[in-house]
């Protein structure tokens, strides 16, 4: 049936989960339906909102549409639109941030109440309720098995041949749960398509849209500085031997950093061909596999640019066996996260000089994205390395402050720091000690002084907090648009 004939199942009130991880694997026809039959009912003078459960982020077909059709009530896990960001900022949408690794277990424990319907991108389907996914699993498992009904997005742009690329399973929940059986990251566990009851199929739509999935800006100095900082850290644990001479998977957050990172973990001859255990397989590891430098990548999703992807799709021969995509519970699940040693590597918004991490708040009170899986791999890494330029808004915003305005990794946590100034290695040290080594390695000339001047202001504490001067560089940013004119003396007299 058409688009707007599927949406009719989804009803004022109900709780629809979304397959896919990104734009990628996330249907994008039946939203845009949703959103204009909201439109329609809204006109009418009708109540229609809808709750939104993804795998994380989903791209404007998704959340822009419904959140400018002012559909959406209720959202999880992950966003990082700008129409919805606006709407969670203006509490126009409850916005609940989680851990992209728990939405499916808390879903089944009951936490959230019901699926109502769940809408699935597909390549491929047959009368026995046998579902071939495309690029993008996110948690569709968990939403396919809890719905009342379900619709089908068969979407042509995806070859059939993609059969196998998938490895399926849902832990049971407890008491009878077992081990994940992933010992290394190439395992497969469970099966390479989703079986649903196929009497809860109530629409099939056919599409051929593409997932659209940005390219990256062209690497700066910064961030290629940052790369080439992670990479020679790497090698030096490598040199010590901390790190193990066969290395160990690496998870990558998403982003230009993240790519720069690797493109330079793959240039650095130190570092060996190596594997990948991530969230989200981006272009830089597709350019890598094919230099042989990655051999193997396990992730939730292809989120790659439109020619990437059709070249994965014109040699799905090299490809096939180098790759496998998993729901997110067990792409960030923590006991595989530690069993494998990955080494981590994400992005702060704001990191504190004791190595307190926000991902997620502008300034502590605006939504930027979300926690994503950054807090499912740092706190189960092998070491966790969390990354960010020195300044931001042409050095008028330092990202490294006395005290981070909102946390969301804590000092326990993260490991080592790196901005394109140095490295901060921060294990086994007291927060004195990472105070120092962070102003030291990684904070911009331009804010050293200030912040070492606060740390004068703690005197002889464990953490040595000035709680009157805490926020100061936040506050003065708000008062002159300049965090470099800060003076502490300004709030040490409050
Ligand atoms: N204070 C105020 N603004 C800041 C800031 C700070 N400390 N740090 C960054 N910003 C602003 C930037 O100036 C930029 O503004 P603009 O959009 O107006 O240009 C914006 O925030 C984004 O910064 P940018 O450096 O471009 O961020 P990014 O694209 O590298 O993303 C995160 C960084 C943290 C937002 C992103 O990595 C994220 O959402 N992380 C959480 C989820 C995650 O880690 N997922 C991966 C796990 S697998």
């Amino acid at each position: 049936m058409t688009a707007d004939e599927a949406a009719r199942f989804v009803k004022n009130g109900d709780q629809v989960g979304f397959s896919g991880f990104t734009p990628s694997g996330t249907p994008k026809a039946v939203p845009a339906a949703i959103a204009k039959m909201a439109e329609e009912e809204h006109a009418k003078g009708n109540e229609f909102q809808i709750g939104i459960f993804s795998g994380a982020s989903a791209g404007d077909a998704l959340d822009g549409a419904l959140a400018r059709a002012k559909a959406v009530k209720f959202r999880t896990p992950y966003q990082s639109n700008k129409d919805m960001r606006n709407a969670i900022n203006s509490q126009e949408v409850s916005y609940s941030d989680m851990h992209l690794s728990h939405l499916a277990q808390e879903l089944r424990y009951g936490f959230y109440g019901d699926i109502d319907v769940a809408v699935i991108e597909a390549a491929d389907l047959n009368e026995k309720g046998e579902i071939l996914l495309t690029s993008g699993v996110g948690n569709v498992l968990t939403y396919a098995n809890m719905a009342k009904k379900i619709i089908v997005e068969l979407n042509r742009k995806h070859p059939v041949e993609i059969k196998g690329m998938h490895d399926l399973f849902e832990p049971a929940n407890p008491p009878y749960r077992g081990a994940i059986p992933i010992y290394k990251v190439s395992d497969r566990g469970g099966a390479e398509v989703l079986k649903v009851d196929p009497s809860k199929i109530v629409a099939v739509v056919e599409t051929n849209l593409g997932n659209s999935v940005a390219g990256f800006t062209p690497m700066d100095a910064v961030t290629a500085k940052i790369g080439q900082n992670v990479a020679d850290f790497l090698a030096s644990q490598l040199r010590l031997g901390i790190i193990p001479k066969e290395f160990l998977p690496i998870q990558s957050g998403v982003g230009n950093v993240a790519n720069a990172v690797l493109g330079s973990l793959g240039e650095n001859k130190e570092i060996p061909n190596f594997t990948m255990y991530t969230e989200v397989i981006q272009d830089s590891v597709i350019g890598l596999m094919k230099e042989g430098r990655i051999s193997y990548a396990s992730g939730c999703s292809l989120t790659v640019s439109d020619p990437v992807m059709d070249d994965i799709y014109g040699n799905l021969g090299f490809f096939k066996d180098k790759f496998v995509l998993r729901p997110i519970e067990l792409s960030n699940n923590p006991e595989v996260i530690r069993r494998l040693g990955l080494i981590t590597i994400n992005t702060a918004l704001e990191a504190d000089i004791f190595g307190n991490v926000n991902s997620t708040h502008v300034l502590g009170t605006k939504m930027m994205n979300g926690i994503g899986g950054s807090g499912d791999f740092t706190r189960n890494a092998y070491i966790s390395i969390y990354t960010c330029p020195s300044t931001q808004k042409d050095g008028k915003i330092s990202p490294i402050v006395p005290m981070v305005s909102h946390v969301d990794h804590s000092e326990h946590s993260v490991n080592v720091l790196i901005t394109e100034q140095g490295i901060a290695d921060l294990r086994g040290k007291s927060p004195i000690e990472r105070a120092k080594t962070i102003i030291e390695n990684c904070v911009h000339p331009d804010y050293k002084q200030l912040l070492w001047d606060y740390l004068k202001l703690g005197k002889n504490l464990h953490t040595p907090h000035s709680l009157q001067c805490a926020f100061g560089m936040h506050l003065e940013f708000a008062k002159s648009a300049d965090m470099r004119n800060t003076d502490w003396n300004n709030y040490l007299a409050r």
